[in-house]
This record gives C-alpha cells, structure tokens and sequence, in this order.
C-alpha cells in the first residue's frame, strides 16, 4: 500500500507556490476543443470522470470568456482540481489492484498535473496577466495528451487482464 502523501491540492486557500512557471505542454490543441467521442477509453467509470473534467474545463472557459469575474472562474478551478484529485485516485486504485505496470510512471502523471495547475493557480490568485488563459491552454493540452495515451493504456491493459481471468476461471 502506498502511504505517500498526496500532492497537496488546498491551494485554493494556499499561499505558497514555486516561483518557476510550470511546463506546458510542447503540442496544445486547438484552445476549443471540447470532449468528443475520440477521447472515450472504453471503461464507463473513467470515461465518465473524463466527461466531468470536461464540462468543468468548459466552465472555467465560459467564466473567463464572460468575465464572470475571479470568484467564479476561481472556484471552478477548485472544483476542477479536487474533481481531478478524485479521478486519479480511481484510477490508481484500479492500477493496483490490476498490478498495472505503468503504475507509478502513470501516478507521476497525475502528480505532475497537480503540481503545475496549483503553480498556475498561485499565479492567478495574484493576478499575473494572460494567465488565465495559460491555465485553459495548460489543462486542454494536459487531458487530451494523458486520456488518449495513458488512460488508454490503462483501458487496454485492463481489459486484456480481465480476458487472462475470463480464461483462466
Ligand atoms: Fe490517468
Ligand atoms: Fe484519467
């Protein structure tokens, strides 16, 4: 059982951040691209989560885009990092109870994630231009690149290693 703490996510209410900017990724999509049906893995419980993480990046899009003012667009952010922080625990649980083998490469994922949108969001509370949309750019191009190589690896190995019970019971 791994008993290492979780990244901290309080940084809704944090004041501490790094001073470095966080990577981005090298290849963003198009800033509106929204879920569709090629980022569907094929598991019902995860691709459910994805959906969610979606329909929160798509609210944090329409408060930045309307101005609907920090408040909003800041505890969507919150809603999304906590929903997000939800999503990965799922998910490596799944991992090991299936003895997944990308396990801790995948967590470290996660990890990183967490990690730059908290510095980003430290970087929007103190209101430093243009990022709130660094953040849009940030969490668009992490989730497509993750649910479309990781999480389908994920998916695939899951379902092989449930054709190897299937045969074996
Ligand atoms: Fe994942
Ligand atoms: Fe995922």
């Amino acid at each position: 059982m791994d008993e290492s703490p979780r990244l901290a996510i309080d940084f809704c209410s944090s004041q501490s951040g790094s001073e470095q900017a966080p990577s981005l990724c090298s290849d963003p999509p198009d800033s509106r691209l929204h879920w569709d049906e090629s980022l569907v893995t094929g598991h019902a419980g995860i691709d459910n989560d994805h959906r969610y993480l979606y329909h929160l990046v798509d609210d944090y899009e329409k408060a930045i885009e309307t101005e609907q003012g920090n408040a909003v667009a800041g505890q969507v952010l919150c809603d999304l990092a906590t929903y997000a922080a939800g999503h990965f625990e799922r998910e490596e649980a799944l991992m090991r109870r299936i003895r997944f083998p990308e396990a801790d490469a995948h967590r470290a994922e996660h990890d990183r994630f967490l990690a730059s949108l908290g510095e980003l969001v430290t970087a929007y509370e103190i209101g430093s231009p243009g990022v709130p949309g660094d953040i849009l750019a940030f969490v668009r191009c992490w989730l497509t690149d993750h649910l479309v190589g990781w999480d389908r690896r994920l998916v695939a190995f899951l379902t092989a290693h449930r054709q190897q019970e299937r045969q074996a019971g």
